[in-house]
């Protein structure tokens, strides 16, 4: 069973993903709106991943005997001056999510709640992971400066993406 706070703590997250979700799916929207379907593929899937992970959430307090409240999302932005401040957004908001996430270990340990404690743990990888693809997008971004032959090479390369997780093939 669930405690009062950790089912609105755990409701909070699940509204936080889903929020991730419309963040990336917005950003989608604007690498499409410059040409960019690479960026925009890429993108696409990463907002699949947010809704999978609002899923196990979902899930996870039903699981428990605990009540989903489905509350407003936020509306993400729509425009952004350009790829590099698009991924310098997208890992800012990893960081947070990654704060997030530490916030609800820290709420699982105080309450010697093991069972969301094994639950977050997952939670806790995942963030590494999205941390460094991220990380890594933004890396080359950066290296690329203003180069344009560059960026058409990034997102020939981001078109491979095509799940969740990790660089496969473009849709
Ligand atoms: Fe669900 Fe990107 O963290």
């Amino acid at each position: 069973m669930l405690s009062d706070k950790m089912e609105n703590a755990l409701n909070g997250q699940l509204n936080a993903e889903i929020y991730s979700g419309y963040l990336y799916l917005s950003m989608n929207a604007y690498f499409k709106s410059i040409n960019l379907d690479g960026f925009a593929n890429w993108m696409y899937y990463q907002a699949q991943e947010e809704l999978a992970h609002a899923m196990k959430f979902y899930d996870f307090i039903i699981s428990r005997g605990g009540h989903v409240k489905l509350a407003r999302v936020d509306a993400p932005p729509n425009i952004w001056d350009s790829p590099l401040a698009v991924f310098e957004a997208t890992l800012e908001h990893e960081q947070k999510v990654t704060g997030l996430i530490n916030d609800l270990v820290e709420l699982a340990l105080e309450e010697h709640d093991h069972a969301s404690n094994i639950f977050l743990q997952w939670f806790v990888s995942e963030q590494v992971e999205e941390e460094e693809n991220v990380g890594g997008v933004l890396e080359q971004l950066k290296l690329m400066g203003e180069a344009k032959g560059g960026l058409f090479m990034m997102d020939r390369e981001l078109a491979k993406r095509s799940s969740g997780g990790g660089a496969q093939e473009a849709d």
